[in-house]
């Protein structure tokens, strides 16, 4: 009897996890992404990278204010401070989504508002062929 109820409580807390991937979304290599979150300054990405072992890079992005030209508008690695490649990306107000044109390998990750309160995972999608 208890047993059941173990049961029925781990499939509900497993539907849950499911609903809650609702917020993610994917696309393909070259695809113009409007990944959505809220309105922020600023805005940070976790990438895998993979070389001979993978690892988790930080990203920044800073969200450009008219006062900030010189670092806004642009990723930029949390550990080397350094600028990384990326698709041209854009906040749209309206849309309240960051805007990536052309995605590239490298964009796909963990996006986050740069609190990291609310976050989404944009996947790659893979196709075989055609
Ligand atoms: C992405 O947007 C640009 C215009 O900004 C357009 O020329 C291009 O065709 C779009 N690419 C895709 C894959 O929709």
């Amino acid at each position: 009897m208890y047993r059941a109820a173990g049961l029925v409580a781990l499939l509900a807390l497993s539907v849950h996890a499911v609903l809650e991937d609702s917020s993610n979304t994917a696309f393909q290599l070259g695809a113009n992404a409007t990944i959505g979150l809220p309105v922020s300054a600023n805005y940070r990405r976790e990438i895998r990278t993979c070389t001979t072992t993978c690892n988790y890079d930080e990203q920044l992005y800073r969200v450009c204010n008219g006062k900030n030209k010189k670092t806004c508008g642009y990723w930029e690695s949390v550990k080397t401070k350094k600028k990384v490649a990326s698709g041209k990306t854009t906040y749209n107000k309206n849309k309240k989504a960051l805007i990536i044109k052309n995605m590239k390998e490298s964009d796909f990750g963990k996006y986050m508002t740069g609190n990291k309160k609310t976050s989404r995972y944009v996947e790659q999608i893979v196709s075989f062929g055609k």
